[in-house]
């Protein structure tokens, strides 16, 4: 992304494109009232004049600006109830106005910051930014460049915010970014096209991306998966001709602890990485399915919350262990009927070749509780399109074993604005996922409660007394139509939330 965003103090001659705030009830800011006045009343001028303007949250009204001046255009943002003006809100905010500008042609800006009741000026700058950076992502890798007698189309290139605070808002502003960069890493990851993107591949992007910054990665390769008796992933992988692959991602914050007793405990995360997801054998219908390469969106959170926690040199232990594999039909592709053996040594009857991710995660949970007896494991996968029919794109549902494990998940789902709804976890579905010929059985008995059996069947993986939350996000990680501070498709979603879990409650 090209975008620069700068925060100057002011300057005593605005000039060019400048955005100013007001409040609900078209209230001005106090730097838009400054501006205001140097401009002789134009802008409450042009606002007298427009009774559509409320000022609510994210409401934009352009209003050109007076002739012959150094300010070229003035535009009107909103920011709602000035007493209801929170950090997300302001995020908000600041995604709808980079939505315009980018309409606009704009190539520069200038936003002047203003305080509200409850933010300081720095945090009502620092999160309008960033809001205006989530939604400025722009995925253009395959664009090709325009020719040299074309003209290139127009792209906002500086946003400059202007804060009496420079400092402590940039401070702010960088903080924010730890965060948003591994949020357009897993966009990133999400949005890039399934023959650029498979698992083979996948893995050295990870390597690439978070070596540097200090994360060991472990990538094994079919053979050695095989050889582990990993079952699940190598069945799944099986009928593609690029072949699966686990990696492992370790980061090592936590300080070593005082007395030797106290053991360094390990945060666990778990994606599905499924690079396409065909249905396999059981062959899903055509329309539509280009959409399934956002199958590895699990994988996707987990190696953008692992560069987050390594950017912000967060003081924990983290593993993030992904199963990336193709699920494709061909005549060495996994059948229905196939019995497989997982690496936990329970068999499983394959009834549908298009239910997959639990038998891809069903290793990565064995796997990483064998090798780290994590405090946690909470697991991310685009799992079931039952999800999206009971929540749509809005909310994660969310399955965990542990009521405190839950509420602190609710908690930091409040303040990143990532939604999850708690779904149950029953041992009726426990039960229904068994198998009169194997251990276990890939579907339920019958199409009902889809999201749920699934998330029983990951259960029968999950060892006595491991705290376990399982998210699916079938419907989170993409969508097809712009959210404020989402442009369409890949969202990033998981990352966020789970920074702020890790933040919140697990570092020292
Ligand atoms: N990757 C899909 C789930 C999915 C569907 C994600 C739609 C996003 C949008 C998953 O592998 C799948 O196909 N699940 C099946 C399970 C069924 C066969 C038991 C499903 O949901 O239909
Ligand atoms: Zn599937
Ligand atoms: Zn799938």
């Amino acid at each position: 992304m090209s975008l620069k965003i700068s925060f100057p103090k002011a300057s005593a001659k605005p000039k060019g494109a400048i955005v100013v705030c007001a409040f609900e009830g078209g209230e001005l800011g106090a730097q838009a009232k400054a501006l205001d006045k140097t401009l002789k009343g134009f802008i409450t001028a042009n606002l007298k004049n427009n009774v559509q303007f409320t000022g609510k949250n994210g409401e934009i009204l352009g209003l050109g600006a007076p002739a012959g001046g150094a300010v070229t255009h003035i535009t009107l943002l909103g920011l709602g109830k000035d007493q209801d003006l929170d950090a997300l809100k302001t995020e908000t905010a600041g995604g709808k106005l980079a939505a315009a500008l980018t309409k606009s042609g704009t190539e520069s800006a200038t936003l002047l910051g203003e305080k509200s009741k409850k933010l300081k000026t720095e945090t009502l700058a620092a999160h309008l930014a960033n809001g205006f950076a989530l939604r400025a992502y722009d995925f253009d890798r395959y664009k090709s460049k325009p020719d040299k007698k074309d003209k290139p189309p127009l792209k906002l290139k500086t946003l400059s915010v202007v804060t009496p605070n420079p400092a402590n808002t940039k401070k702010l502003f960088e903080d924010l970014s730890r965060v948003r960069s591994g949020t357009l890493l897993a966009r990133d990851l999400v949005n890039t096209a399934p023959n650029d993107l498979y698992p083979e591949s996948y893995a050295k992007i990870i390597q690439n991306e978070l070596k540097p910054l200090g994360i060991e990665i472990e990538i094994i390769d079919d053979k050695k998966l095989e050889k582990l008796g990993m079952g699940g992933i190598s069945a799944v992988g099986q009928g593609s001709s690029r072949k699966p692959r686990m990696v492992i991602m370790r980061w090592n914050g936590a300080p070593p602890p005082k007395t030797k007793a106290k053991n360094l405990s390990t945060l666990g995360f778990v994606g599905k990485g499924v690079t396409f997801d065909t249905g396999g054998i059981s062959l899903k219908p055509g329309p539509n399915m280009d959409e399934m390469k956002m199958d590895m969106g699990g994988s996707a959170a987990v190696v953008g919350l692992m560069k987050t926690l390594a950017l912000r040199g967060a003081k924990c232990n983290a593993v993030g262990v992904v199963g990336l594999a193709e699920n494709m039909p061909s005549s060495n592709a996994y059948r229905p009927g196939d019995i497989i053996k997982t690496y936990a040594g329970k068999t499983i009857e394959v009834l549908n070749t298009d239910a997959e991710g639990r038998l891809v995660l069903a290793d990565c949970l064995t796997y990483i509780q064998k090798t780290y007896k994590p405090e946690f494991i909470i697991d991310l996968a685009t799992l079931t399109g039952a999800i999206l029919i009971a929540l749509g794109h809005e909310y994660c549902g969310t399955f965990a074993n542990d009521d405190t494990l839950w509420k602190q998940m609710e908690k930091a789902s409040e303040q990143s604005g990532e939604k999850l709804w708690r779904m149950p976890l029953d041992e009726v579905w426990t039960k229904e996922v068994e198998s009169e010929i194997a251990d276990l059985q890939n579907t339920g008995k019958s199409r009902n409660a889809g999201s749920c059996t699934a998330a029983a069947f990951l259960g029968h993986f999950i060892e006595e007394g491991t705290r376990w939350a399982h998210m699916d996000i079938a419907g989170t990680a993409w969508r097809k139509s712009d959210q404020p501070t989402v442009p369409k498709f890949g969202s990033g979603f998981g990352v966020r939330v789970l920074n702020d879990l890790v933040a919140k409650y697990y570092e020292s």
